[in-house]
């Protein structure tokens, strides 16, 4: 497949797989942000009440629902309609929540210094121009205000990574290949489903350039693991402990 594709022509296959991508969401998410992803974006969060957030690629809204409830002002935004018709459809008005059409690499319509957080969620791997983006949020904050965003982990899961097995179909390590390619590749997500989302594989040291240029500050790194609740309620986890498939970034303005 093509090295390079436009937000453009990607944001077409959320468009096309936004109902399949969510059938199994409830109030958490799917399993992987119940599991994983809530409990370390959560354990970065300073305050949700009263202050006010930009869900940057909201998808079907759950994350912006649960900070709603949380006494959190909430601008939602995707650049997919489909995602947007599913998150409106989800979320009652009563929470609030402000939802907009826009593309996270430019958001002419907000300004300057409005929030005082911004969470992407699984959405900068799904976009072409993630350093247009990751200065957008820059902009976007308020002096000394922060954004966590959550990706793939770029050094585990790679364009041709994926489980070796043995001969009888056993899982027995994770493979790793590719990782210095850059660019787009396709993958079937849901695992089992027909459906193929399209990713942008960068390195470490791409995103980590990328977070500096737009003049933010690292300040906490999470790769989550799932914990002994999680593990007793969902026990194939356990394989997590092999490799982090997520990481977790809070960046400082
Ligand atoms: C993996 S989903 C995650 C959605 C949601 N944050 C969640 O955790 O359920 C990625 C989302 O990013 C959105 N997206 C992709 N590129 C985007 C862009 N350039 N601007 C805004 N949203 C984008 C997609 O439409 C999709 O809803």
């Amino acid at each position: 497949m093509k090295k390079q594709m436009t937000t453009d022509e990607a944001i077409q296959r959320w468009d096309q797989h936004a109902e399949v991508f969510t059938v199994n969401y409830n109030e958490h998410g799917d399993v992987h942000r119940e599991v994983l992803l809530n409990p370390a974006i959560f354990s970065l969060i300073e305050q949700t009440s009263g202050v006010s957030i930009l869900d940057a690629g909201c998808g079907e809204g759950y994350l912006s629902r649960i900070l709603a409830l949380q006494g959190a002002r909430i601008t939602a935004i995707d650049y997919s309609k489909k995602m947007l018709e599913i998150a409106e459809r989800k979320t009652p008005t009563e929470l609030g929540v402000q939802f907009f059409h826009g593309n996270c690499e430019r958001l002419d319509d907000l300004k300057s210094c409005t929030f005082d957080m911004i969470v992407s969620n699984m959405v900068i791997q799904d976009l072409a121009d993630y350093e247009a983006a990751f200065s957008e949020m820059y902009r976007l904050l308020k002096e000394g205000g922060y954004y966590i965003f959550s990706i793939l982990h770029p050094c585990f899961v790679t364009p041709k990574s994926g489980w070796i097995r043995d001969e009888n179909g056993k899982k027995t390590h994770w493979k790793i290949d590719n990782y210095f390619y850059e660019g787009v590749y396709e993958q079937q997500i849901p695992v089992d489903s027909e459906e193929k989302i399209v990713f942008y594989h960068r390195t470490l040291t791409s995103y980590f350039q990328a977070i500096q240029q737009a003049g933010f500050i690292v300040e906490v790194l999470v790769e989550p693991k799932p914990s002994q609740e999680m593990l007793s309620k969902y026990p194939h986890f356990e394989e997590d402990f092999n490799i982090s498939n997520f990481i977790v970034f809070k960046l400082r303005k």
